[in-house]
């Protein structure tokens, strides 16, 4: 079985008004959130929020001081979002991680049906969710050992990717190869690409997923990148996350109508895809792209 990113965790300031953006510009459609038989969290209903389905998708969270220390837990992942990834054995890497001196919170299953979660901070303290589904109510298990599966929502969007920034690119590669067991995967470029010099180069980007370019990008940060190809984000540092839409320029038209600011890069860093960046409410940078 393989690997898959299993979800995005988002803070925002106003849960209601970040699912008017995701609902009513990007034109996704609200999910349900799948608690575990008997579970509370404590968080009310204008505090989460999840896009997609059995939990998987983009979660919209108020952060909340209290959540740590209510669950028993070492990290906060209500507080400056986190990002998931679903692995066929999280005891496994939990050991691993463990004996190579990370500190881990194991919540068990504690917040979605069927899914059990650990929380550890990567070498640049980037909050990584790893959990594995332990029964039927945590949705379907990977069919094959494709490293993240396409997921189709409703709506025909997917999660393609999440970006991190890591200081030293190595360093933090070493940790999602040999401590989550994540598998790397070659950049796919498009032809005169301009960063190039970015694409094929270990040192700035890593991918690992699939050879389409979905899954995890670990990015250096490039404090020029923005300027040099004309953007008004800079997605190289602070990380963001990436769906993908069957009908980009509808959302452009939204986003237009909406008043926002948002980057249009067009197809220039990966192969067969033009890519959007904006601001949700929370300043939350997302990218939406889409094929060509
Ligand atoms: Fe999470
Ligand atoms: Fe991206």
């Amino acid at each position: 079985m393989g690997w898959f990113i299993h979800h995005v965790n988002i803070e925002a300031h106003d849960v209601p008004q970040s699912v008017a953006f995701y609902r009513d510009v990007l034109g996704l459609k609200q999910g349900e959130w799948n608690y575990p038989e008997g579970v509370e969290l404590g968080l009310g209903v204008d505090q989460l929020a999840v896009f997609g389905t059995y939990n998987r998708g983009i979660h919209i969270v108020h952060p909340d001081a209290a959540f740590q220390k209510r669950h028993g837990l070492l990290h906060n992942p209500t507080v400056g979002g986190h990002f998931a990834i679903n692995v066929p054995d999280a005891e496994a890497v939990k050991q691993r991680l463990q004996k190579a001196g990370h500190v881990v919170s194991d919540a068990g299953t504690y917040a979605m049906a069927g899914v059990r979660q650990l929380y550890v901070w990567d070498p640049f303290y980037n909050l990584v969710e790893i959990n594995a589904i332990v029964d039927e109510t945590g949705g379907p298990r990977p069919a094959n050992g494709e490293a993240h599966a396409k997921r189709i929502e409703r709506e025909g969007w997917h999660l393609h990717h999440i970006n991190i920034d890591a200081h030293r690119v190595a360093t933090a590669s070493q940790f999602y190869a040999s401590l989550i067991g994540l598998t790397e995967a070659e950049w796919q470029a498009p032809p005169d690409c301009p960063i190039a010099d970015i694409t094929g180069n270990r040192e700035a980007l890593v991918l690992f997923g699939n050879d389409d370019n979905r899954g995890l990008h670990v990015v250096r940060p490039q404090p020029d990148f923005a300027k040099r190809n004309n953007l008004d984000h800079n997605p190289t540092i602070g990380g963001h996350f990436a769906i993908q839409v069957d009908n980009l320029d509808a959302v452009a038209k939204r986003l237009d109508d909406a008043g926002l600011i948002y980057s249009d890069a067009g197809c220039y860093a990966m192969a067969g895809l033009r890519q959007l960046y904006v601001y949700d409410p929370s300043m939350n940078l997302v990218e939406i792209n889409g094929s060509i």
